[in-house]
């Protein structure tokens, strides 16, 4: 490993890339487990390799120990206790958030009695087995469904997979999260369900009351069921997926909800376009969770214009005193950058804008300092007021 870059990876951070080896010694295969040493032959730690990646090696650990069952069984019996203390009111939780977990390229999530996993690169996919045992003696859950079907995989040379690995369970697992009724969709997005804005979804309380809501970006229905829990008269919930708008509907009468929303499968942009330009100004509330606009950091000026796109229009729909909620979970763009631009849509749209609520990536899926790219969720409720 060459000394300039040593310091990142010494600091914690578990990649080391292509052009950060100096030397391989021995042979392996892709998704072998490897050492890692530092020029001066310095123990850094052991990881798997694929010669396919960019990123050439990820580090499971940086002691001498064997990455077998033991290991796994270890490593998430002390994670799930210590999330055991932070986690409450919910059925559901993110058991393993990969990195900064220090399981790269694993995801965990535990919906009630069910275990959802993705699997993001091939050296985990080789240790598949091992993990699945440690799982189930962990969980004994009814099943394990492996939902790893993202793009990423390409990158690996691995196939998509959408199947339960483990026992068998419904297509739509039912929970319970913050005292209301959710599915998680097996064939819907990510492991099914948006398990990261759950504490987010808490903040809406006392600022939800009366009002009525405009949910864009919606998937299945979170931010609405919490919204008219907590006293919103209406709801109407915008999403191009009709699958999650199914879903959605589902939530919303299982929650006792029937009635009180409205179901819109269009494109979002076109949709608070044709709002505008209609004139209509009933929501004195909206949401916004658009899906991640850039995955590289030169992509970033187009999630900024897409962001600014949304918020403008959001802001000038919205009257003096309305409620605006709004997200990015695009990790190239930080929380300072997502400032700047709703700061632009602002001044653009005469609005004032008071930060009420500020809410982030919850303890289950906490960031690690020394592993930037864990950070990628904002969130922010403010209330707007014109300046005309
Ligand atoms: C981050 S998720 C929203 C999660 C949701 N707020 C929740 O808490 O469950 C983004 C959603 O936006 C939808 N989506 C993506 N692009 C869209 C577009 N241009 N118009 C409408 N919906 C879109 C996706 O189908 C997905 O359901």
């Amino acid at each position: 490993m060459r000394e300039d870059i040593k310091s990142r990876i010494r600091n914690g951070h578990p990649w080391i890339y292509e052009n950060e080896i100096d030397k391989v010694e021995g042979d392996f295969q892709d998704g072998d487990i490897v050492d890692v040493f530092s020029h001066s032959r310095d123990f850094v730690g052991r990881g798997y390799i694929n010669s396919k990646s960019k990123i050439r090696v990820r580090l499971l650990t940086r002691r001498n120990e064997k990455i077998d069952r033991e290991f796994f069984l270890r490593r998430i019996r002390e994670i799930v206790e210590w999330k055991s203390r932070l986690v409450k009111d919910t059925q559901a939780f993110r058991v393993v958030f990969s990195e900064s977990d220090g399981l790269p390229g694993l995801v965990v999530d535990k919906y009630a009695d069910y275990l959802v996993i993705q699997i993001g690169a091939l050296g985990m996919e080789r240790l598949k087995p091992l993990v699945l045992d440690a799982l189930v003696e962990i969980f004994d859950p009814k099943g394990i469904f492996e939902k790893s079907d993202y793009p990423a995989r390409e990158r690996e040379g691995l196939e998509k997979v959408r199947e339960w690995i483990y026992g068998k369970g419904p297509e739509l697992i039912p929970f319970e999260m913050n005292g209301f009724k959710f599915f998680a969709d097996t064939l819907g997005q990510k492991t099914g369900f948006f398990l990261d804005q759950r504490e987010n979804a808490k903040l809406l309380k006392d600022v939800a009351d009366g009002r009525t809501v405009l949910d864009v970006f919606s998937y299945t229905g979170t931010f609405s069921v919490h919204s008219l829990a907590y006293g919103a008269k209406r709801t109407v919930l915008v999403d191009y997926s009709e699958r999650a708008l199914e879903v959605a509907k589902l939530t919303l009468d299982e929650n006792g909800f029937s009635g009180r929303y409205e179901l819109v499968s269009e494109n979002a942009f076109d949709f608070l376009i044709s709002l505008y330009r209609s004139g209509q100004r009933d929501f004195d509330m909206i949401i916004l969770d658009p899906p991640a606009f850039a995955k590289s950091f030169e992509d970033r000026r187009s999630a900024y214009r897409g962001y600014k796109e949304i918020n403008l229009r959001s802001m000038k729909l919205l009257p003096d005193g309305g409620i605006l909620v709004t997200s990015s979970c695009t990790r190239v763009v930080s929380e300072q950058d997502f400032m700047v631009v709703l700061y632009d849509a602002a001044s653009d749209s005469r609005t004032r804008l008071q930060l009420v609520k500020k809410g982030g990536q919850p303890s289950d899926h906490a960031p690690t300092l020394n592993i930037f790219e864990t950070f990628y969720l904002k969130f922010m409720v403010f209330r707007v007021n014109k300046m005309r």
